[in-house]
């Protein structure tokens, strides 16, 4: 189902002031900072999309759709539902992704901030080599490390965002074509 303008504007609203571990930006300011790196790396609509709602797991109508599932299973069904598959793996796989860098990039872990570093143990750690290796075969593996990479340089609570225009844009131009009909808030 499309979402109205209204109703993604809602759900992105709705991170405001939602904490984000001990990170100095709430989840709303996180998600839109997200969403200026995609931006400035020339990412496609679809591709900006997915940074921007990577955490939309953590939004309260999102958490209330889909109880009981970890923050990324609930907004990769939350893409699914509302803008595609693609962006759906792709939010699925953000926590893995951080799993796989820290497993394959030697500076990676290096950079992580102390929160970041925290919630590894939680998440299991890094991958395996055959984790990794079934990680990075997956034709979407490329663009999960590259939103994970976005994720982690947007906790800068005087770094710029992107606009909630330019979100909504990009979703307006994604769901050219598909069924409007139905328009009724999430909210
Ligand atoms: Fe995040």
């Amino acid at each position: 189902m499309t979402l109205s303008a209204a109703a993604l504007a809602a759900i992105v609203d709705s991170l405001a002031g939602l904490p984000y571990g001990k990170e100095a930006v709430d989840q709303r300011t996180h998600a839109l900072q997200t969403g200026w790196h995609a931006k400035r790396a020339g990412a496609d609509d679809e591709l900006l999309l997915a940074a921007v709602l990577h955490d939309v797991g953590k939004a309260r109508p999102v958490v209330a759709q889909w109880p009981g599932l970890p923050h990324e299973l609930a907004g990769a069904e939350f893409a699914r539902a509302h803008l595609g598959e693609r962006a759906g793996w792709i939010i699925a796989q953000h926590v893995p992704a951080k799993r796989y860098l820290v497993a394959t990039d030697p500076g990676y872990a290096a950079r992580l901030s102390a929160g970041s570093v925290a919630s590894l143990r939680r998440q299991g750690g890094p991958m395996s080599d055959e984790e990794a290796s079934a990680f990075g075969a997956h034709p979407n593996s490329a663009e999960a490390v590259m939103v994970r990479r976005w994720d982690d340089a947007a906790k800068d609570p005087y770094g710029p965002v992107l606009p909630i225009a330019d979100v909504l844009d990009a979703y307006g131009r994604v769901c050219t074509g598909r069924d409007f009909a139905d328009q009724r808030p999430l909210l």
